[in-house]
């Protein structure tokens, strides 16, 4: 019986949340914090689960009513993600998955995505299905979408190719940015950021304010080409400033916190090029570009002002394939 492992990296949102549903760009980055996702098969036609990190425990389901009746939250995704895959290439035989994160869904790094994305890969190479990263990329935000209705799909592309990618809502540009290292520091917030709600809380003020939602997602999408070139030559000054930029927009939309601006606000006193919140806001993590001078006390800001700071490498590989047996 063969058995696979396959792993796919963490993300963070360096500049471009929300607009980036909207038609705009973003600019992300794969974090060295990854899910493992072992897929072995099985004589039987179920499809067993395993993943202890979401509480999901002794999950098994016959592979016909996959996608079909009561999914329990942390299965969601995965199942999801073999439904799609049934459908589009056939598996024969029954499969165990069993999934171990490096990272704690509540950071914001991306779980479900990096699941999704982990799932089909090690389908396609289990059932030796040639699929190349735009058909993983398609199938994958397919089911990201299937599961929880909106997203611009961004973290299922930091998912797949990594490093640190200028990407346009849905894949419609998926553009690496050949960088070495980011002067990145993160904090988080120890708050659980609802992506779907507030994706919804920023789409109805766009509902209440069509013009001027929109001229913001409009600037969001300026600012993020404006970086775009200062990342290409590393200028991290000015990356820094555009970060501010952001932030302040990103305030406007409706997605600051107090406990945000708290972390944001002592990494900019403590000299920071620039400071902004990183995903869907309220909660899970804020970002800070730094000088390797003022790295420490930057960090050490940040934790007195009561966020946690992230030992975290950015600029990471894509999905791989770990063990094949
Ligand atoms: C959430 O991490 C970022 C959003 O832009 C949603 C998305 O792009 O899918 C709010």
């Amino acid at each position: 019986m063969k058995s696979i492992t396959i792993s796919a990296p963490g993300k963070l949102m360096l500049l471009g949340e929300h607009a980036v549903v909207y038609n705009r760009p973003c600019i992300v980055t794969a974090v060295g914090q990854r899910m493992y996702i072992t897929i072995s098969e099985l004589s039987e036609d179920f499809m067993e689960l395993e993943a202890v990190d979401v509480n999901v425990v002794g999950y098994k389901k016959p592979l016909k009513d996959i996608g079909m009746g009561e999914v329990p939250k942390g299965a969601k995704f995965v199942e999801m993600a073999v439904a799609n895959f049934k459908a589009k290439y056939g598996i024969q035989g029954g499969i165990r998955i069993t999934t171990k994160s490096e990272f704690s869904s509540l950071f914001g790094f991306g779980s479900s995505s990096a699941s999704t994305v982990c799932v089909l890969k090690g389908l396609a190479s289990l059932t030796e299905t040639k699929m190349s990263n735009k058909e993983l990329f398609s199938l994958a935000y397919k089911t990201v979408l299937d599961v929880q209705g909106k997203g611009s799909g961004f973290d299922v592309a930091a998912a797949i190719y990594g490093g640190t990618l200028y990407f346009v809502t849905g894949g419609t540009t998926i553009e690496p940015i050949l960088v070495e290292k980011l002067p990145l520091v993160v904090g988080y917030t120890g708050v659980k950021a609802d992506t779907v709600s507030l994706i919804k809380s920023v789409a109805e003020k766009a509902v209440r304010y069509p013009e001027l939602i929109d001229t913001f997602y409009t600037q969001i999408g300026k600012m993020v080409d404006t970086a775009h070139t200062a990342f290409k030559i590393q200028d991290w000054k000015h990356v820094g400033e555009i970060m501010n930029l952001d932030q302040g927009v990103l305030e406007a939309l409706g997605v600051g916190s107090t406990r945000l601006a708290a972390l944001i606000y002592a990494a900019r006193d403590a000299g920071a090029l620039g400071a902004k919140l990183s995903g869907a806001g309220i909660g899970d993590c804020m970002i800070a570009f730094v000088s390797s001078e003022k790295k420490k006390a930057v960090e050490e800001a940040i934790t007195n002002a009561g966020g946690q700071v992230l030992d975290v490498a950015s600029n990471v590989s894509g999905v791989q394939v770990e063990k094949s047996i």
